[in-house]
């Protein structure tokens, strides 16, 4: 199969892999750091888990860096030749043993061979071997005909070469985030990479259509409400806190007059376990209750507790849901699950049973079951991410 695009994977590859395969179906792992995505058109803004995304353009059997740059340079000083207006250039490399030096010298090379040829160009310069998305964005590689990074990335028995088309705006990500009125440390900071993940997982990428509702029933103050009403749904938010439906609220409008959101959202008090949703339900996209936090692994009994409630509340709520949705209506819930000293995971059970609860649990060919587990280093309580279907 001709793989159109190349997207490189986030922090946690797994999740970043399981959201591209939710959305585009043909995706293929390509290297620790990157996968081959099969389709006309990829919007990075769009996705949460993945840094930047580029055009396959070439594939350069072989896996050494000197032989890449040399084709690479010969490629472009073809390509570019008679090229009008000046062109910006940023190359960044993922998986090869060099030194940004090496990577900025291919540049250097390319500019002068250019040069000669009456071609002008800026060279980004590079920091690092990859460029950060930071620098990519700021720069607007990608996002107009001249201005053009290079993401060369190295698989097991080739070399890829592709032309970026853009990379995560992570200033309006952090923005957004930190823009927003009401936010409650308690309750936990989902952040927005996380939700857009979520919601991907849910909605499978499919096109919002005003009736197409994405449902949040333990909704806090709404960072997944935010991520769905900024793709496009429109969104219904319930929690047991009164005071996190007002916050969802506040943050709701602000982000109503901060960027372009059309949609309705509803947002009312509700426990999850027993409140009647309206319908029409399209997905349900939630982080639920995640139990207390913990700054250093509870002992075995409390652990035991937690993992009680956690089980109780989170069952009770998925029956409870059950007979209110269509069947296949997808969901993705977040639950926790707990790190000990020695960095292994205590689960919920849930997380194994979803079928007696009368869900099916999606399985990725990308990644294995149980990998897709999102934390910090200093974490102990993970979020685990289950994608289901109403069965
Ligand atoms: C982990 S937080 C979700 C945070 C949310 N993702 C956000 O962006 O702020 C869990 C939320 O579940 C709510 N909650 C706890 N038990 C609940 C229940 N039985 N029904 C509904 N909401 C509940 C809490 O009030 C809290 O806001």
């Amino acid at each position: 199969m001709d793989y159109m695009y190349i997207a490189i994977l986030g922090r946690q590859p797994a999740i970043s892999l399981a959201e591209l395969e939710r959305v585009f179906s043909s995706v293929r792992r390509y290297s620790p750091v990157a996968a081959l995505v099969d389709t006309e058109s990829l919007d990075i803004q769009r996705l949460g888990g993945s840094q930047k995304a580029g055009r396959v353009v070439l594939t350069i059997s072989g896996a050494d860096w000197a032989r890449a740059s040399t084709q690479l340079i010969d490629h472009y000083v073809t390509a570019w030749k008679g090229r009008e207006g000046k062109v910006t250039l940023g190359i960044s490399a993922y998986g090869f043993s060099v030194s940004e030096r090496d990577v900025q010298k291919a540049g250097i090379i390319l500019k002068s061979r250019l040069k000669k040829a009456g071609v002008s160009m800026r060279l980004v310069p590079n920091q690092d071997v990859a460029l950060s998305s930071a620098t990519s964005h700021h720069n607007k590689l990608g996002l107009s005909e001249n201005k053009v990074e290079l993401l060369i990335v190295r698989g097991s028995d080739d070399i890829i070469i592709a032309e970026s088309t853009g990379a995560q705006h992570i200033t309006s990500l952090a923005a957004r985030d930190q823009g927003r009125p009401k936010r409650d440390a308690f309750v936990g900071m989902l952040p927005p990479k996380l939700a857009l993940i979520m919601v991907n997982l849910a909605t499978g990428g499919k096109a919002p259509r005003p009736d197409h509702r994405i449902l949040d029933p333990f909704c806090g103050t709404g960072v997944l409400l935010q991520e769905s009403l900024l793709l496009g749904y429109p969104v219904y938010g319930t929690d047991l806190s009164e005071k996190m439906i007002s916050y969802s609220e506040e943050n709701l409008q602000w982000l109503k007059g901060a960027y372009h959101v059309t949609q309705d959202w509803k947002l009312h008090e509700g426990d999850a376990i027993k409140t009647t949703w309206q319908p029409p339900i399209e997905a349900v996209a939630t982080e639920a209750y995640l139990g207390q936090p913990f700054s250093a692994p509870p002992s075995p009994a409390k652990l035991q507790e937690v993992r009680g409630n956690c089980t109780y509340i989170i069952g009770e709520f998925l029956k409870n849901l059950h007979p209110q949705l269509e069947p296949g209506t997808a969901l993705c819930v977040a639950v926790p699950a707990w790190r000990g000293k020695d960095g292994l995971f205590t689960h919920l059970s849930i997380a194994r049973e979803t079928k007696s609860y009368g869900y099916d649990l999606l399985s990725f060919s990308t990644i294995k079951p149980g990998e897709l587990l999102y934390y910090r280093e200093n974490q102990v309580v993970a979020r685990e991410l289950l994608v289901l279907i109403r069965k």
